[in-house]
C-alpha cells in the first residue's frame, strides 16, 4: 500500500461543522484503514480557548456518529494524535505561537517540516489567513516555516474548500493571493464530489472499456442528465445559503466536476497533469448563453412552505423577498466536435422528492427501426446508462429484448451492478481519500486554477442581472417533496424530453 508521508494536518476552522461532521471522521476512517502514516498528527485551530482533551471530547460523538465502524479502542489510539491551539488565523501575532506548537509537534512525532493546511473557515477568511501565512514566511520555496530538521526535504501544501470565490473576479483574486504564498503544485482546491467512488469510476467506465467510448458522442447520445436532488432544507445555514444559492453551492462546483468527467476527451495517460488539462479544456468549451437564451436555458426555484417551515424567502436569516434559488436546472451545450447538438441538463435542489445524485446518459434510438410495424414494439427509446452516485452506488444499463413466448414483443430491461452487493464495500466518506491524496502529493482529483475560473464564467449568466427574467417568478414556485418547479419540466419539454424522476 502506498503510504503517506508523515505530516501535520493543520485545520483552520476546528470548531466548524465541516471539521466535525466530515474532516475528523474521515481522518479517523483513514487511520482505521491504514491509509495514514502512523506519525500523522491533526492540529486544529479556532478562536475559542480549549485544551487538546476538550477538543477530543467534542469530536468523539461526531466521529462515533459519522464514521463507519466506530471502535472505542481505535478512536483512543487516533485521538492521541489530535491536538488543538486557540488563535485568530487572520492576525499576525498568532503565527509565533503556532510556529512553536508545530515545531514541537513535528519534533515529538517525527513529521519533519511536512505540513498540510486545510482551510475549513468562512470563505471571507481565506485571503486574510493566506496573507498571514505568507507574511509569516511559510511556504516560500526553499524556506521552511516549521524547520525542525533543515536538511530534511519537506513540503507544505494547502487545501482550499469551496466556495472558491463567488464569481470570476473573486476567484481570480483568491487564486492570486494563494499564488503569492504557494506554488500551484501545492494548492489543492478540493471538491468532495471527486472523492465519491462512482464519480471516479466514470473515468474507468469510459476509458477502461472499449464498448462505451465509440458511442460516447453526439452521434449516439441524445442527451445527458446530471441530478443532485436533496430532501434536506438549508438548515442553520440560511445566511450562507442566501448569499450562495444552488448554482454556486452545487452546480458550479460539484456538478461541473461530474460534467467534466462525463464530457472530457480521453487524457493520453492517467496523470494529474493530463486529467486536469482535459478538464480545463472541456469547461472552456461550454457555450455561454446570451440575451434571451439565458432564461430559456435555465429554471430557477424556491421551495414553498410545508408543515415544518415557511417558504424559503420567509425563513429567518433569509433576506425578505430574496431571489436566491434553492433549485436550479441549467442546459449546457459544448462548442466542440464531440458534443455539438447534444445538451447536458444539470439540476440540483433542496427539499425535493428524494436524495439522489446520478448521471443519466440517454442514447439515441437505433438508426433504422426494423420493428416499426410490429405491434407491441416502439415507444420508449431503449438505451440508457444510469450512473447512480449516491445514496446507492450502482450502474444500470437499459436495453431492449424480446419478451419470451409466441409472437414478437419487445421490453425494456435493466442490467444492474450494485457496488455494495458486488464489492461488499460500503461507501467511505469522500474527504478521506482526497486528503490522503494531498498528503501523497497527488493532484489528479483537485481543481486547477484555470478550471475554477472557467466554471465561474460558464455560470455567470445564470447568476447576474442576465438571470433577472428567470428569477421573476421564483418565490414558492415548487412544493416541498416535489421534483422542482414546472419551469424545469418545461426546460426539457421544449426539447421534447423529460427528466428521469424515478424513485
Ligand atoms: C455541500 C453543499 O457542498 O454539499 C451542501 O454546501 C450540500 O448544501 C452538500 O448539502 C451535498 O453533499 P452530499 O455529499 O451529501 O451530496
Amino acid at each position: 500500500m502506498l503510504q503517506t508521508d508523515p505530516c501535520i494536518l493543520l485545520i483552520f476552522g476546528a470548531s466548524g461543522d465541516l471539521t466535525q461532521r466530515k474532516l475528523v471522521p474521515a481522518m479517523y476512517e483513514m487511520h482505521v484503514m491504514g491509509q495514514l502514516h502512523p506519525a500523522t498528527v491533526v492540529l486544529g485551530t479556532a478562536r475559542r480557548e480549549k485544551t487538546d482533551d476538550a477538543w477530543r471530547d467534542e469530536l468523539k460523538p461526531w466521529v462515533a456518529k459519522s464514521a463507519r465502524g466506530f471502535d472505542e479502542a481505535k478512536w483512543n489510539e487516533f485521538a492521541k494524535r489530535i491536538f488543538y491551539i486557540a488563535g485568530d488565523g487572520t492576525k499576525a501575532e498568532f503565527y509565533q505561537p503556532l510556529d512553536a506548537r508545530l515545531s514541537a509537534l513535528a519534533k515529538e512525532h517525527g513529521t519533519r517540516g511536512n505540513l498540510l493546511i486545510f482551510l475549513s473557515v468562512a470563505e471571507t477568511l481565506y485571503e486574510p489567513i493566506v496573507e498571514q501565512i505568507d507574511a509569516a514566511g511559510l511556504v516560500v520555496e526553499g524556506k521552511r516555516w516549521c524547520s525542525i530538521d533543515p536538511s530534511a526535504k519537506s513540503w507544505q501544501r494547502i487545501i482550499v474548500e469551496k466556495p472558491f470565490g463567488r464569481d470570476s473576479a473573486t476567484a481570480i483574486s483568491l487564486n492570486r493571493t494563494l499564488g503569492r504564498a504557494f506554488e500551484e503544485e501545492s494548492i489543492y482546491r478540493i471538491d468532495h464530489y471527486l472523492g465519491k467512488e462512482l464519480v471516479q469510476s466514470l473515468l474507468v467506465l469510459r476509458f477502461g472499456n472499449s464498448i462505451f467510448e465509440p458511442l460516447w458522442n453526439c452521434q449516439y447520445i441524445d442527451h445527458v442528465q446530471i441530478t443532485a436532488a436533496e430532501t434536506v432544507s438549508v438548515g442553520q445555514r440560511t445566511a450562507f445559503y442566501d448569499a450562495t444559492g444552488a448554482i454556486r453551492d452545487m452546480i458550479q462546483s460539484h456538478l461541473f466536476q461530474i460534467l467534466a468527467f462525463v464530457a472530457m476527451e480521453p487524457p493520453s495517460l492517467y496523470t494529474p497533469e493530463n486529467v486536469r488539462a482535459e478538464k480545463i479544456k472541456i469547461i472552456d468549451a461550454i457555450s455561454i448563453p446570451e440575451g434571451d437564451e439565458v432564461a430559456r436555458h435555465c429554471a430557477l426555484g424556491q421551495f414553498a412552505a410545508d408543515s415544518t417551515e415557511g417558504a424559503y424567502d420567509k425563513l429567518v436569516g433569509v433576506a425578505p423577498g430574496s431571489t436566491t434559488e434553492t433549485y436550479a436546472a441549467i442546459k449546457v451545450h459544448f462548442d466542440n466536435w464531440r458534443w455539438a447538438g447534444t445538451p447536458f441538463y444539470i439540476r440540483s435542489g433542496k427539499k425535493l422528492a428524494t436524495k439522489r445524485t446520478e448521471v443519466v446518459v440517454q442514447f439515441k434510438p437505433p438508426a433504422a427501426n426494423l420493428f416499426r410495424k410490429v405491434p407491441g414494439f416502439g415507444g420508449e427509446t431503449p438505451n440508457r446508462l444510469v450512473i447512480e452516485v449516491a445514496p446507492r452506488e450502482r450502474l444500470q444499463l437499459r436495453f431492449e429484448v424480446k419478451v419470451p413466448g409466441f409472437g414478437l414483443r419487445g421490453a425494456n430491461v435493466d442490467m444492474e451492478l450494485d457496488y455494495a452487493d458486488h464489492f461488499k464495500a460500503e461507501p467511505i466518506e469522500a474527504y478521506g481519500p482526497l486528503i490522503v491524496d494531498a498528503m501523497r502529493g497527488d493532484q489528479t482529483l483537485f481543481k486547477h486554477r484555470i478550471e475554477v475560473e472557467g466554471a465561474w464564467n460558464a455560470v455567470m449568466p445564470f447568476l447576474d442581472q442576465r438571470s433577472a427574467m428567470a428569477r421573476s417568478t421564483i418565490h414558492a414556485n415548487y412544493a416541498c417533496g416535489s421534483w422542482g418547479p414546472a419551469s424545469a419540466d418545461e426546460l426539457l419539454g421544449r426539447d421534447g424530453r423529460a427528466w428521469r424522476n424515478e424513485a
